[in-house]
């Protein structure tokens, strides 16, 4: 089955008004990169609903970084998958490793946070990853497993016909040190094959993405292995050339 590509820019916490609209505009500019590409941003929250005005129609879709598990109500500070649909989201990120190792949260938070953003129509982005200590201590396919099979035990493997996964090893974050594309390459693998376990033809049709010190002078490489289908993009997707030289990679 053959996968569309999908390269998902995750802005983490930068950027002013004005550089996000010079950095949307260049995108704008720059579609023929991403013709046969789908391609994502996820601004900060204060800034969604500009970036939905600066895109229009364009095709270029937009997410949140995390999303509350909960549906509405007094919970100070968090965004509701109904909101972040109301501004025009149509994917959300879940259980990205900063939001677990820095906000404590859980993988039975990350499943009903995957819940959540479904129930709104939104696609998850649902992130797994080992830190350094556990792939040192060859646990990385328990850790992977075990994230995996939290969300998968509570939606059942129906739930991934629309989510996507990304596999973002936390050793590469932000790091400038990528794993290599066979690394990448081998715990994809064996995401689509626990998937598999459960349904042959959902477990084909999955995107995984790769994520970790992606930048245009490794993409190609990267996203050449046979079961990586983009990437999810930090510091690189700040950079319009750099951003765009990557999504031309996975087009
Ligand atoms: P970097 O591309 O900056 O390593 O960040 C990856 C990431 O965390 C994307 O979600």
């Amino acid at each position: 089955m053959s996968r569309r590509p999908l390269v998902a820019g995750n802005w983490k916490m930068h950027g002013t008004r004005a550089e996000n609209a010079a950095l949307l505009d260049a995108l704008l500019h720059g579609q023929e990169a991403y013709a046969t590409a789908d391609v994502l941003v996820c601004p900060p929250f204060v800034y969604l609903w500009e970036a939905a005005r600066i895109l229009k129609s364009a095709n270029i879709a937009l997410g949140g970084q995390t999303v509350c598990a909960e549906s509405i109500g007094a919970f100070t500070g968090e965004v509701s998958a109904s909101m972040l649909k109301d501004v025009g989201c149509q994917y959300a990120i879940v259980g990205h490793s900063e939001r677990r190792a820095l906000y404590k949260e859980d993988d039975a938070l990350v499943a009903r946070k995957f819940v959540a953003t479904q129930s709104q129509g939104l696609t998850p982005i649902l992130c797994v990853g080992e830190t350094l200590d556990e792939r040192e201590g060859s646990r990385t396919f328990d850790v992977i497993a075990r994230q995996l099979h939290a969300v998968l035990d509570v939606t059942g493997i129906a739930a991934f016909a629309k989510a996507v996964v990304a596999y973002e090893p936390v050793w590469a974050i932000g790091t400038g040190k990528n794993a290599t594309a066979e690394q990448a390459q081998e715990v994809h693998a064996f995401i689509r094959a626990e998937l598999h376990k459960r349904d042959a033809t959902i477990a084909a049709s999955v995107r995984i993405l790769y994520g970790g010190s992606v930048k245009a002078a490794n993409a190609r490489e990267i996203f050449a292995m046979a079961d990586v289908d983009g990437g999810l993009v930090g510091g690189a997707s700040l950079k319009a050339d750099e951003f765009l030289k990557i999504c031309a990679a996975a087009a």
